[in-house]
């Protein structure tokens, strides 16, 4: 691997961290609107796919599924966690696993007809030059698609949007603190069509599909939602940035435990967005 994650990384990713558990449960909870995502690509079953930023590798069988047994799927990733994760599901589909980094990719130029890139580039900081070394991966005629979650504001607590709107912000808040890193560098990814367009793409276009949710839930959902969210993005870390009862009022809806627990409210309505935005080299 060459460049360091350190020097060109945004969210504090390194060939040793690890936050695997939080991507199984994402790709376990979004696996329905992700493959529809995926299925809208209408891949050819000779196809050679890439998958850049694979992370624990979910979407390699999903791939697998739809270019078949005469295609192949490659994944990449930067983390030897999450790579180790990936290769335990690799088996089952033939797809080949391997380390590097997305401003330097170990893989021949113009060898794949489609770059799948879900929730990696956001973690870049120069997307630009991120979008370039993808691209001289592709074949002529071939494709990048980009899948992005949350680029509209989630809906968690339906019946109390003033509580939701303070813990977004906090969230918001505390990854600026924690990454050092002013509003505009964590949202830049909202210009996913016009970094498709600047990187010389043509026929852009997007989607999105939402990922809807009410009670009662499946365990896949309840799992991303109590132990990603409630207990890893939000918790402990979220009480500096709330007052005293906001935060109480948040942990008892986030408790399992609690008669007050969101999950289990006959009004619980969960919304999230996950935009695929496709451009043709
Ligand atoms: C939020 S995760 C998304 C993983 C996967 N695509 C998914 O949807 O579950 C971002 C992934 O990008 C990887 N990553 C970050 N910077 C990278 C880089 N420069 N090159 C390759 N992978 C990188 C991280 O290790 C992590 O696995």
């Amino acid at each position: 691997m060459t460049g360091s994650a350190t020097a060109t990384g945004l969210l504090g990713d390194t060939p040793s961290r690890d936050y695997a558990g939080k991507l199984r449960r994402f790709n376990a909870f979004a696996e329905p609107e992700i493959r529809q995502a995926m299925a809208s690509l209408a891949l050819k079953p000779d196809m050679r796919v890439l998958d850049a930023g694979c992370g624990t590798g979910e979407a390699l069988r999903w791939l697998a599924d739809e270019v078949g047994p005469e295609g192949a799927v490659i994944g990449m990733d930067l983390s030897v966690p999450h790579l180790k994760a990936a290769h335990l599901i690799a088996p089952e589909n033939g797809a080949l696993v391997l380390q590097g980094n997305m401003l330097d990719p170990p893989i021949a130029p113009a060898s794949v007809d489609l770059v799948w890139s879900v929730n990696a580039i956001n973690h870049l900081r120069s997307p630009a030059a991120g979008l370039d070394a993808l691209l001289a991966l592709i074949r002529p005629g071939g494709r990048l698609a980009l899948g992005q979650s949350a680029l509209l504001p989630d809906m968690v607590f339906a019946w109390d949007s003033r509580l939701e709107r303070l813990v977004n912000e906090a969230v918001r808040q505390y990854y600026r603190d924690r990454y050092r890193l002013d509003e505009r560098e964590l949202t830049w990814i909202r210009a996913i069509v016009g970094l498709l367009r600047q990187a010389g793409l043509r026929q852009v276009h997007v989607r999105t599909f939402m990922i809807e949710r009410v009670a009662p839930l499946r365990v896949e959902d309840e799992n991303y939602l109590v132990e990603a969210i409630f207990r890893g993005t939000w918790g402990d870390r979220l009480q500096p940035y709330l007052s005293d009862s906001d935060y109480e009022e948040m942990m008892r809806l986030c408790d399992p435990q609690h008669p007050d627990f969101a999950l289990r409210r006959p009004d619980f309505h969960f919304l999230q967005s996950f935009t695929l935005a496709v451009g043709h080299l």
